[in-house]
C-alpha cells in the first residue's frame, strides 16, 4: 500500500492539467486523473506510473453533469492521502453574451463554478482534520479585466478568484496550514484556443506561455503559500495595472476593445 501523498486534477487529459500531472509524478504524488476523454488519460497514465512507479487512477467523468461531479466528489472526499486537489478544467466561448450559445455559458457555469464548489468542499473536509493539503483553482488573468465578448468566462474567473481568497481568509480565520492558490495565467500553448476556435495568429509571440512554465511557476508559489500566482513579469504588470488604473479608465479601455471585439454585421 503507498504512502504517498495524493493529487487530484481536473482536465488532466490536455494542456496545463496534463502539465500538472507530469511535474506532480515527478515530485512523487500519486494522481488522480480527471477529464471526459478516457483514452488521453488511460494514456497518461500508464506513461506516468511506468516511468515514475506510482500510482495513477484514470477517472473519465464530465464534472459539467451532476451524477460524474457527485461521484469524483466522493472520491475527492474519502481518499486518505489526498494532499492537493487542482481544479483546472476550463474551456472558453466567443462572441456578445446574447449572441452566443447559452448552453455552452451555462455549461461553463456548471464547470467553473459549481464543479469547482463541490470538489473544494470535498477536499476541505477531507484535509481540513488532517490539517495538510492544498487547493490550486486555475482561473486567468481575464479575471480582472472587464471583457466585452468574453463577459461569462471574465465573470466565472472572478468568482474563482474571489471564492479562493474568501476561503484562504476562512482557513487562516482557523488557524488551518491547508493552502489555496488562484492561479491566474495569459495566453498559453495547449489545446484551450483550439477547443475556443481561435486563431492564435493575432496575438503576438512573446505573449504565450508554455504550459511547462505555468505550472512550474504555479508549484513554486504553492511551495511559498502564494495565494495569487500569476506568472510572467508581463502579465504581473498587466494586472497591477488592472487593479490601479481608476474606473473610469478602465472603462474607457473596455469600450474601446468591445468596438474592435464586435462581430462584423
Ligand atoms: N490556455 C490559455 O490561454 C489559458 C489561459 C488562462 C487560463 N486558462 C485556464 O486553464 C485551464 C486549463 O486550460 P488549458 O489551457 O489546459 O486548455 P485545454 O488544453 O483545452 O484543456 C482543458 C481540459 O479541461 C477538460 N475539460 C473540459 N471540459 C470538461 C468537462 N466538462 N469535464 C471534465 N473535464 C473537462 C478537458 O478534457 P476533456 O475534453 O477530455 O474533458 C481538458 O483536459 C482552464 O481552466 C482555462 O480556463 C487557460
Amino acid at each position: 500500500m503507498s504512502d504517498r501523498p495524493l493529487a487530484v486534477i481536473t482536465g488532466a487529459s490536455a494542456g496545463i492539467g496534463a502539465t500538472f500531472a507530469r511535474k506532480l509524478a515527478q515530485r512523487g504524488y500519486d494522481l488522480v486523473l480527471i477529464a471526459r476523454r478516457e483514452d488521453r488519460l488511460r494514456a497518461l497514465a500508464a506513461e506516468l506510473a511506468e516511468t515514475y512507479h506510482i500510482d495513477v487512477s484514470p477517472i473519465p467523468a464530465d464534472l459539467a453533469a451532476e451524477d460524474d461531479l457527485e461521484r469524483v466528489a466522493g472520491h475527492v472526499q474519502n481518499a486518505p492521502r489526498l494532499r492537493l486537489l487542482v481544479n483546472n478544467a476550463g474551456f472558453g466561448t466567443l462572441g456578445f453574451f446574447q449572441e452566443a450559445d447559452v448552453r455552452r455559458q451555462m455549461q461553463m457555469h456548471r464547470l467553473h463554478v459549481l464543479a469547482i464548489t463541490r470538489l473544494t468542499h470535498a477536499a476541505l473536509v477531507n484535509m481540513a482534520p488532517r490539517r495538510a493539503g492544498a487547493v490550486i483553482n486555475v482561473s486567468s488573468v481575464a479575471a480582472f479585466m472587464i471583457g466585452a465578448g468574453n463577459v461569462s468566462y471574465c465573470a466565472t474567473k472572478a468568482w474563482i478568484n474571489a471564492f479562493t481568497q474568501g476561503l484562504a481568509l476562512e482557513l487562516s480565520a482557523k488557524k488551518s496550514p491547508v493552502k489555496m492558490q488562484a492561479l491566474c495565467p495569459g495566453f498559453v500553448l495547449s489545446e484551450f484556443h483550439d477547443v475556443l476556435g481561435m486563431d492564435r495568429a493575432p496575438v503576438p509571440k512573446s505573449f504565450w506561455l508554455t504550459a511547462d512554465f505555468v505550472v512550474e511557476q504555479s508549484l513554486l508559489g504553492l511551495d511559498a503559500g502564494r495565494l495569487f500566482v500569476i506568472p510572467g513579469l508581463r502579465y504581473k504588470m498587466t494586472v497591477f495595472a488592472l487593479r490601479w488604473l481608476p474606473d473610469p479608465i478602465l472603462r474607457r479601455i473596455a469600450r474601446f476593445m468591445s468596438r474592435r471585439r464586435r462581430p462584423k454585421k
